[in-house]
């Protein structure tokens, strides 16, 4: 792996199996979203990023930018690993009133330094909309009690609005510890959060941020990442539903797996969205296997943006992921059908392929049992709704399924089960991944990257039944778009 000029990483190889519309790294590792804050009308996104090998090593914060989340220009490593240490993950926010001193309007990012076995909080700050930044001479500015290993991934986020102040959440072994500060330096403890699931190994990357439901409540979302334990095995991403004071987080809401499917971990909310959106985007991989994913010049991606909500269920509440609006924005040949007769002894085939597709079903009669194959070369992947028995399932099969590493890089099957809770399913299919949405249940999987395109076949279970609607939507490559070269590197 090369650095050019600008620090920036060179993709050298054939670009045919980098993903359509997902973000990758030029070249080089990538693992967690970091700093994601939307300032001056710009997403930012920077993510923890090796980019002198496909391996994880010494870690930078990489960093694109995005005004539709989906089309992003790759720009210089933001932070590099210095005397005090590797750049691990964490956020950034707009300082708009200069509580800190470094500008109003300065984006402040909040990490962690991470040196032998320490690890401290340090911060960095730019004054150029994010085109470069200034580590603080006061680093570190958060030390853990000695010993402790694992004090890692602050989260800031800014309660009250201009009147309030700032709150740092950070992993520290199997809790969450919650700080408040009042410029971005000095920061004082207020809470601990530990969980009934403790026994899923070291948090990490916890995300705090407030949702109202569809019945008109407000609720706090505490997500955490778990080293194990998830459904699918390995990592993943836990949610504690609870009230937060500004200082105190009170757990007295359900807790749950925000994703049922091997591969959506660390994920990040973008802090001052607009419209008060709540959008985030996960690292599609799992710590157990991440290492031995098939190889290029690059290695990792993040899923598509998704924007959260929350949906009443029963006496509880549940996160709902929705993909976000500007994905159709990469829509191009579609076939769309109302009413789509489905018969047991014959597949349904439209007649429309693509490397990449985004799979609509609505209108899934609650008595209906459907299989969706979506086929490319000898891989496909079946997603199953049985809504009687309410159940969604996603199997891969074959060289073009999951990428779950091992020895041979290759499983050959995976079956993965959540809840079908609505009459409407969403398939987005990319070269080297799959995620199905069915009302609150999502199932994220990495695959083998491969440049065939997916066909679809639709076919019901037992009896013949009906699809309201099925729409396929050809995917254009944002890499191929006239924004950017073949190789996905956007011009800045
Ligand atoms: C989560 C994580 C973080 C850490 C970073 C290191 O995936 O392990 O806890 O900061 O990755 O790359």
């Amino acid at each position: 792996m090369e650095l050019d000029d600008e620090g920036s990483t060179r993709d050298e190889s054939p670009s045919s199996m980098r993903p359509v519309v997902h973000f990758t790294p030029q070249g080089g590792w990538l693992n967690d979203p970091n700093g994601l804050v939307y300032a001056d009308g710009v997403y930012h996104l920077f993510y923890q990023h090796n980019p002198y090998d496909v391996c994880w090593g010494p870690m930078h914060w990489g960093h694109a930018t995005s005004t539709n989340l989906i089309e992003w220009t790759h720009h210089p490593i933001a932070l590099a690993p210095d005397p005090l240490g590797m750049i691990f993950s964490g956020s950034a926010v707009t300082d708009e009133h200069d509580t800190a001193g470094f500008g109003a309007g300065a984006i402040v990012a909040a990490f962690t330094y991470r040196l032998g076995d320490r690890e401290t909080q340090a911060l960095a700050s730019s004054t150029n909309g994010g085109s470069t930044f200034a580590k603080f001479d006061g680093n570190p500015v958060l030390v853990g009690p000695d010993g402790e290993q694992d004090f890692r991934d602050p989260k800031v986020i800014r309660f009250g609005g201009a009147r309030g102040h700032w709150v740092m959440l950070l992993a520290v072994r199997s809790q969450v510890w919650i700080y408040t500060s009042h410029d971005l330096r000095t920061w004082v403890p207020t809470d601990t959060v530990g969980s009934a699931c403790a026994d899923l190994g070291v948090w990490e990357t916890p995300e705090l941020f407030e949702l109202v439901a569809d019945d008109g409540t407000a609720h706090w979302v505490l997500t955490i990442g778990t080293s194990h334990g998830a459904p699918a095995g390995g990592s993943g991403v836990r949610a504690l539903l609870g009230r937060f004071d500004g200082r105190r987080f009170t757990h007295d809401g359900d807790e749950f797996w925000v994703d049922h499917g091997s591969d959506f971990y660390a994920p990040q909310s973008w802090n001052g969205a607009p419209d008060d959106r709540r959008i985030w985007i996960g690292w599609m991989s799992n710590w157990l296997f991440a290492a031995d994913a098939v190889e290029t010049s690059w290695r990792g991606q993040m899923s598509v943006p998704r924007e959260l909500s929350l949906q009443s269920a029963g006496t509880t509440y549940r996160l709902k992921q929705t993909p976000v609006p500007e994905l159709a924005g990469t829509w191009s040949e579609a076939y769309i059908e109302s009413l789509v007769a489905l018969d047991p002894e014959r597949a349904h085939e439209p007649d429309l392929n693509g490397e990449a597709l985004d799979v609509i079903v609505e209108g899934i009669d609650i008595g209906a049992s459907i299989e969706i194959a979506c086929r490319r070369g000898d891989a496909v992947v079946i997603v199953r709704v049985d809504r009687p028995a309410s159940r969604l399932t996603v199997s891969a099969h074959g060289s073009g399924g999951p990428d779950l590493g091992g020895s041979s890089g290759r499983a050959t099957s995976a079956d993965i089960t959540g809840a079908a809770d609505e009459e409407r399913l969403r398939i987005i299919l990319d070269t080297a991944s799959v995620e199905v949405f069915s009302g609150t249940t999502t199932i994220s999987n990495l695959l083998v990257n491969s440049d065939e395109p997916w066909w679809i076949a639709i076919r019901t279970d037992h009896d013949a039944t009906s699809l309201g609607r099925l729409e396929i939507h050809r995917l254009r490559n944002i890499h191929r778009g006239g924004t950017a070269d073949e190789e996905g590197a956007f011009s800045a």
